[in-house]
């Protein structure tokens, strides 16, 4: 079993951020349960109302979309001005940095661990351990950088035995917690397909989440537990958005099913032909009619933040 990290954060049983969940003494399954709910229902009533829009997780069922919609808003967001950090945590699918236009690879954080670094430990693993990181503070090997954008990527599963992906959520979970954003900075992050990220608390430091749903029972489903687990969290804003919709009749449809599960929508993307095509190339095109829903989108995020 892998190291307990305290979802507090306390250092020990009884220091100041414990409340007492027991989590950590936990050891039938219906304790761990119980202190499940504990954790769930202080982190819901002691949630922010309101928080600037800084760190957006983007999540839902494998192929709905997720990663081409981290593309569109990043370049809508970089159109108005925003500078725009990517995490790309999807540790299966490659080619997001290709859909962002670019021809390789930053160097993979996870690097930074031994287990999964060619040689001994970087030397430049310190920065990681700081307290607070500024986005300066991040060595330029793991960055690409073009025009307001900067992207950065945890690392993909390479070999068999590599181990399995813990060690790369802990780093998100962490770096996210430390990353200090500047004004006009904002860092999207394009997470893992499904509910296991959750799990390991990875969205613990977002201030969105934004789940993408597909016109499909999973991903409607899905949709409900990740909703139910981001408000655990404490998260403050968790909206879903409406991808590859193919007509009124099935958005209004899926918004009433949405409802019914205490789902709010921020807005829709409806089926691009165009945007599916390019898919098949890896690629987003500009100016496509999705540009013109994630604006919308956009307008209704940056208006209900401070
Ligand atoms: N609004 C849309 N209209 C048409 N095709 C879309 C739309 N959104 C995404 N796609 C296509 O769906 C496929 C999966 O998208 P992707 O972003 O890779 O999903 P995920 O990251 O969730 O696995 C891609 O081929 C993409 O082009
Ligand atoms: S009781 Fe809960 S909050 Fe306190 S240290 Fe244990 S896991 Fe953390
Ligand atoms: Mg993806």
């Amino acid at each position: 079993m892998g190291e307990f990290h305290c979802p507090m954060g306390a250092a020990f049983y009884d220091d100041d951020d414990c409340i007492n969940c027991e989590m950590c003494s936990a050891e039938t399954d219906e304790q761990k349960v119980e202190a499940s709910k504990k954790i769930r229902d202080y982190l819901k009533s002691h949630a922010p109302t309101m928080s600037p829009l800084k760190k957006i997780a983007v999540c839902g069922k494998g192929g709905v979309g997720k990663s081409t919609v981290v593309v569109l808003i990043a370049n809508v967001l970089r159109s108005k001005g925003f500078s725009i950090l990517v995490l790309d945590t999807d540790e299966s699918n490659p080619g997001l940095s290709r859909l962002f236009g670019f021809d390789r690879e930053p160097k993979p954080l996870i690097t930074l661990l031994s287990r999964f670094s060619t040689g001994d430990r970087s030397p430049d693993a310190e920065w990681l351990q700081r307290e607070q990181i500024a986005i300066p503070d991040i060595p330029a090997e793991y960055v690409l950088n073009r025009d307001g954008l900067k992207f950065m990527m945890v690392g993909k599963i390479q070999d068999p035995f590599q181990g399995c992906a813990c060690s790369m959520a802990d780093m998100t979970r962490d770096l996210m917690g430390k990353l200090v954003l500047a004004d006009k900075e904002i860092a999207l992050v394009d997470m893992e397909a499904g509910i296991e990220s959750f799990g390991r608390g990875v969205e613990r430091n977002m201030d969105t989440v934004l789940v993408i749903v597909e016109p499909s029972y999973e991903s409607m489903t899905l949709a409900e537990k990740i909703v139910y687990m981001a408000q655990g969290m404490g998260i403050v804003r968790v909206k879903a958005i409406l991808n590859k919709v193919p007509s009124e009749k099935v958005r209004e449809r899926m918004i009433e099913e949405l409802s019914k599960k205490s789902i709010q929508t921020i807005g829709t993307v409806y089926f691009d032909l165009e945007l599916n095509e390019a898919g098949f190339e890896g690629t987003v095109p500009g100016g496509s009619r999705a540009t013109k829903d994630i604006q919308t989108i956009i307008e209704m995020l940056l208006s209900k933040s401070e």
